[in-house]
């Protein structure tokens, strides 16, 4: 091929599941389908430069964090780099520079792995697309999903907007364990502006990595069960979504985030994610909404901080009871306002 060297820019969101994924199989296949809803404000931005090289050895790359070097990022993108190698036969012919930001606090607890993996494999599908120009749209994000989740698991489903399915389901069609594809059923009215203020309870480094977390449901005593209960919980979201029910919707949610947490709970070995400040807050969501009838509810990532989700419509009473009542327990009173979005942006 003829290209010498340029370079591409892409954002891409992070992402909230609903439904979660937690426990895989060899080569990064889910053990169970998750869904969720793409973000729209907590996006990774990624300018990635290439250069032809002389020799095509091995892979090279710089890699900066905001303008600065970044070599604790090396790792994670060499491993990516040798999963995807055989997907992008170009790899080894060129020298890249990986310039990443994140709209997002550093060490704010909001994992960047979903939006970070994204928006280097939209990159590296628009130089894949500069050297074979007539590859169609769909081939382009399927790939490109596919890619990211050889990075990082949910990070196929930060892609494309606004609802996202990873993983075969017999009601969800065109469902696949190698990317995620957005839900194509009509979404009703209520969810289609849902909000997700994420209440910062616990800001530090993670305290159990997600390949450990996903390794503990090898040999879980209730994992089958668990990932059967992730299809019926699936199914039942399925119709929640479309007819607009909005009381399922939430049953659904927190009882699919706490599940997650007896996962962990009940593992060999075992762990406590959440932060006493974590039930302060699900404990305040609970009354809130038993007073109000207002349909706000949470879900929960594999840590303490708290995700609170709701309708458009009820937002401004929603954010006057988080900013009285809920702010006291977030680390330096932080959280972050953000809502339903689109997916990846070439920019
Ligand atoms: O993509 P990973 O391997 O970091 O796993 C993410 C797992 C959860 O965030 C806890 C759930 C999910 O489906 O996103």
């Amino acid at each position: 091929n003829t290209v010498a060297n340029g370079n591409f820019e892409w954002s891409a969101p992070s992402n909230i599941a609903l439904v979660k994924y937690w426990g895989k199989k060899a080569n990064q296949i889910p053990a169970n389908p998750s869904i969720s809803f793409t973000l729209n404000n907590c996006k990774t931005i990624t300018k990635l430069g290439f250069e032809k090289k002389q020799s095509s050895d091995a892979f090279s790359f710089d890699l900066l964090f905001e303008g600065q070097p970044k070599e604790s990022f090396r790792p994670k993108i060499e491993k990516f780099f040798e999963r995807v190698a055989v997907y992008l036969p170009f790899l080894n012919n060129y020298h890249f520079t990986i310039d990443t930001q994140n709209t997002f606090p550093h060490s704010s607890g909001i994992a960047s792995s979903a939006s970070g993996m994204a928006a280097l494999a939209m990159n590296l599908m628009s130089l894949e697309r500069l050297l074979n120009p007539e590859m169609t749209d769909d081939y382009f994000y399927q790939k490109a999903s596919f890619l990211a989740r050889l990075g990082s698991g949910s990070a196929c489903r930060s892609v494309k907007g606004s609802v996202v399915v990873w993983g075969e389901h017999a009601e969800i069609e065109g469902s696949s364990d190698l990317f995620g594809v957005p839900f194509t059923a009509e979404v009703h009215d209520v969810f289609k502006d849902y909000q997700d203020t994420i209440l910062l309870v616990d800001k530090g480094e993670k305290q159990v990595s997600s390949t450990l977390g996903h390794d503990l449901m090898h040999n879980h005593p209730y994992a089958e069960r668990r990932f059967a209960q992730a299809h019926e919980n699936l199914s039942a979201l399925k119709a929640a979504l479309t007819l607009g029910d909005v009381e399922a919707f939430i049953k659904i949610t927190e009882s699919e985030a706490l599940t997650l947490h007896a996962m962990m709970m009940t593992s060999q070995p075992y762990f406590i994610l959440m932060k006493p400040n974590t039930l302060e807050i699900i404990n305040a969501i609970w009354k809130f909404r038993a007073e109000t009838a207002i349909p706000v509810c949470f879900t929960l990532d594999a840590g303490a901080n708290v995700h609170i989700l709701y309708p458009e419509n009820v937002s401004v009473k929603v954010l006057a009871f988080i900013k009285d009542n809920l702010l006291g327990y977030c680390q330096n009173s932080q959280y972050l306002c953000d809502k339903i979005g689109a997916g990846a942006v070439l920019i």
